[in-house]
């Protein structure tokens, strides 16, 4: 469901012309999390992040095993998902992993062929093409694993009216904060684990058609103490773009490694929701309680004679910790959230990009000693 707003420009259909299209992509479907408490973390989202209800499945519409809230925000959808009972897979992952994405699910015409073309390729099936019908119509999904524990579900909704998924019913609240002005997923990142980059790279490519969009390499970012190798990975649209991390070696733990410690593995690291005024965003989500990165003050001293001009004022992108960054093709704003749970592992970008299309590469130092200094504080550097 994510989109590209962005004018796509030369050197990018020059990669995107690489990617293949074995496998069509609309673009996200939506992302589904198990956590520890579906009900409180819905309220959260809703709370702090500006979502909105959708859709409930549970006792009440016949699911024995399990409660799941549906929440949107324009393009982005966000299903949560917590167990009803001791035993079970999704009792595994959340003992394992803490609350954390368990689906990417990804939005296409064709779910049977999206399923053929990629187990062909190598995919580990983790289901089989199969069809769930209601009154509002039919859904076809079928699914692969990929880094982790993690999985790629493929929906197809041609058929279907409802307000979700067969199972699921109309969730009717009488609390409805307003959104905060996020449209869509502009990208998300998964940290693997040492020498594992390549691996999922490759298996984007491979499996997946995608094409290989901007490199780094652990002198292009690291600090005293944190290293990190990056990938970007995107589908022929462009519509979907997964960076891959993996950890490098630093003087101390880096925070790619400490996610891996924590989640017990690949996973997630963070999700990038695009906004189209990234001031009034970030600050409806202060004010709703919402925690950023602090970003040291001095990092303004010199941003401007790094990025050039720009259209906001530095005063209340100083304010709230908003980071610039600039390409070849313009500029880009981003934020980073902290971890959204206690483990230090999943945490959310606010990015609003101004025609630039890459991901912040001269912030990440800046960022990254930020980061170090809640690690510091954790006792985990
Ligand atoms: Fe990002």
């Amino acid at each position: 469901m994510s989109t590209i707003t962005d004018n796509t420009s030369l050197k990018l259909e020059k990669v995107f012309t690489e990617a293949e299209d074995f496998l069509p992509l609309n673009g996200t479907d939506y992302v589904e999390l198990y956590v520890g408490n579906a009900k409180q973390a819905a309220h959260y989202y809703k709370t702090a992040f500006g979502f909105k209800s959708v859709a409930y499945a549970g006792l009440e519409t016949g699911i024995k095993d399990r409660t799941s809230y549906v929440i949107e925000q324009d393009k982005i959808r966000l299903v949560l998902t917590s167990p009803l009972n001791s035993e079970g897979p999704i009792n595994d992952h959340i003992v394992k992993h803490g609350d954390g994405v368990k689906h990417v699910a990804i939005w296409v015409d064709d779910a049977t062929k999206s399923w053929e073309e990629t187990t062909k390729r190598g995919a580990k099936s983790y289901y089989e093409p199969k069809v769930t019908k209601d009154a509002d119509g039919e859904v076809v999904t079928s699914a692969i694993h990929t880094y982790g524990e993690t999985i790629h579900i493929f929906v197809e909704r041609k058929n279907y009216n409802g307000v979700f998924m067969p199972g699921f019913k109309k969730w009717e609240s009488h609390y409805n904060p307003s959104d905060v002005g996020l449209k869509y997923i502009d990208h998300m990142v998964g940290n693997v684990g040492w020498n594992e980059m390549n691996t999922w790279v490759d298996f984007y490519k491979n499996v997946m058609g995608f094409a290989q969009l901007v490199s780094f390499d652990d002198k292009d970012i690291s600090t005293d103490y944190t290293a990190l190798m990056s990938k970007v990975m995107t589908n022929g649209n462009g519509r979907i773009k997964f960076p891959i991390n993996e950890p490098a070696e630093g003087k101390k733990k880096s925070q790619i490694e400490e996610y891996i410690d924590f989640y017990n593995g690949a996973g997630v690291q963070h999700m990038a929701l695009a906004t189209d005024n990234i001031i009034e965003t970030v600050t409806a989500l202060r004010d709703r309680g919402v925690e950023f990165l602090y970003v040291p003050e001095n990092y303004y001293e010199d941003v401007l004679d790094r990025v050039g001009e720009i259209d906001e004022d530095l005063a209340p992108l100083k304010e709230l910790g908003i980071l610039i960054d600039r390409d070849d093709e313009g500029y880009l704003l981003q934020i980073f959230t902290k971890p959204v749970s206690d483990r230090p592992t999943l945490f959310y970008e606010i990015i609003q990009r101004k025609g630039a299309q890459s991901f912040g590469k001269g912030n990440f130092k800046a960022l990254f000693e930020a980061i170090e200094r809640e690690q510091e504080n954790r006792g985990t550097l």
